[in-house]
């Protein structure tokens, strides 16, 4: 709220004189922040009760979900995560340290799966939401611009994307296609969920505390099932890391779903509505959200010992194989977020086993999914922390061991020597030897000084 009076002034210019325009001044005597909550939503008394009657309904997460962008088809537990997201987890403010209550979805997919499409939707529904895309948005676009005013000369901070979507949504289109320099401004904001400036004589730091729903396409177009999802998008592990569930979308023909499909799709094109009537308006989920932003429900101690089971055994399931790590403390915290929106969803003060264990299928779905080391089939989160499952790294690691030694022998190593060697040594067949080779000639590791020849860099 400012108090203050409106002054209409006619700038002078050197030279030119008073110019005929006028430009609005506001003198304040009085600033005050009215609220830091979202927009508040105007709820009347009979949208409440609704709202309360809804909460109670025990489908109420299966209608929500049905809610969202109703003409897209399929694509259910990218709607139930979506639904999470738009709820958001309760952040944690400590004496010491404060965690994020926001998630952070990905979504990966060929093209033509309506990423795009869910992006703009989930932009109009969140309260706060906003919509970009990766080519044409810069660092200082994302989080924050110094810029020298025209008319005085001093320097005014203007708030970016995350800044203005603190505490809504910030859908990020073809992430991929960033800019490498302009997506690391992004790194501060989805962990610490601020944003930091020092320019201008402007050093500042602005809450950013926004949902990131993003989405990208596989580096080659096509998602390729063959490589992990690290292989599969150009975007750096630090980044992917901090998403809590990350999805793939493929295209994939298949006779009865491509049926449905079609005929969804060409339903909605004959009478211009969705073919399923959402069973909640736009308006009113709008609303709900809003509602339940204030309600924090904790865990109860049944849904904290299923957390702790699941955690537990797949920590220990990689302990006892001595196999690659299965999951890491940034996926528990991710498993509370979720289940802490699923609570808010039915608006429950208390989190209960079934959310807890709809926060661990859906956790499960997303690692299934993006997690799975291919070759050793087991969980492994290094491929979202490294960018390599342990399997590989353990293969490329006995390629260049080889290779090393091969090279104090001759100098140079000859090519098809190198591979059958391999072959007896380790097993590996000369194909895959020959698609790891490529892949460390690619990342510099090795290179070919002449032609059928390698050496280590
Ligand atoms: N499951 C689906 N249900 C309904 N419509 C769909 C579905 N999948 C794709 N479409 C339609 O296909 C068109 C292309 O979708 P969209 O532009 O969102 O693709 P995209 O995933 O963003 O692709 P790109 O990666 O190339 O940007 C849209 O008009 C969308 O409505
Ligand atoms: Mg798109």
């Amino acid at each position: 709220m400012v108090v203050g009076i409106v002054r209409a002034v006619a700038p002078t210019l050197p030279k030119v004189g008073k110019l005929r325009m006028f430009t609005l001044h506001l003198d304040a005597n009085l600033i005050d922040v009215v609220s830091k909550e979202p927009e508040t939503v105007a709820i009347s008394p009979e949208e409440e009760e609704e709202i309360l009657a809804l909460a109670k309904d025990p489908w109420v997460h299966r209608k929500i979900i049905r809610s969202i962008a109703p003409s897209i088809y399929g694509y259910e537990h990218i709607k139930e995560a979506i639904m999470y997201l738009l709820f958001g987890g309760v952040s944690k403010h400590l004496p010491d340290i404060t965690i994020r209550g926001e998630m952070n979805i990905l979504m990966v997919g060929d093209p033509g799966t309506a990423k795009s499409q869910l992006l703009q939707y989930v932009a109009q529904v969140a309260p706060r939401g906003l919509y970009t895309s990766g080519r044409g948005t810069t660092a200082a676009g994302l989080t924050a611009a110094v810029l020298r005013e025209r008319a005085s000369g001093g320097m005014t901070l203007e708030a970016g994307a995350l800044v203005l979507a603190d505490k809504g949504v910030a859908c990020i289109d073809e992430i991929d296609k960033m800019r490498a320099e302009d997506r690391v401004a992004i790194h501060e904001a989805m962990e610490q969920h601020t944003v930091s400036v020092a320019k201008g004589g402007i050093v500042a730091t602005l809450n950013a505390r926004t949902a990131i729903l993003a989405a990208a396409n596989p580096t080659l177009g096509r998602y390729n099932n063959y490589q992990n999802v690290a292989e599969n998008i150009s975007l750096p592990v630090t980044i992917l890391s901090r998403f809590d569930l990350i999805f793939v979308l493929k295209d994939e023909p298949d006779k009865d779903k491509d049926a449905e499909m079609t005929e969804h799709i060409l339903n909605l094109h004959k009478t211009g509505a969705a073919p399923i009537e959402p069973p909640i308006r736009p308006e009113l989920l709008r609303k709900y959200i809003s509602y339940t932003k204030n309600l924090k429900p904790v865990l109860t101690p049944d849904a904290l010992d299923r957390l702790k089971d699941f955690y537990l055994t797949m920590r220990s399931a990689s302990e006892t194989e001595g196999t690659p790590i299965a999951i890491t403390a940034r996926q528990l915290e991710s498993l509370v977020r979720v289940a802490e929106a699923r609570a808010r969803v039915a608006y429950q003060k208390e989190i209960s086993v079934e959310d807890a264990e709809a926060s661990i299928v859906i956790m499960k779905r997303s690692l299934g999914e993006v997690g799975i080391d291919i070759s050793s089939k087991k969980f492994d989160i290094d491929v979202i922390m490294t960018g390599k499952p342990k399997s590989l790294r353990d293969k490329l690691q006995v390629i260049i061991g080889i290779l090393v030694e091969m090279e104090r022998e001759k100098g140079m190593v000859e090519r098809s020597a190198f591979l059958e060697k391999l072959e007896i040594e380790s097993g590996l067949s000369p194909a895959e030897a020959e698609r790891l080779i490529g892949q460390l000639v690619k990342e510099g590791t090795i290179y070919s000084p002449r032609e059928g020849y390698l050496k280590k860099t």
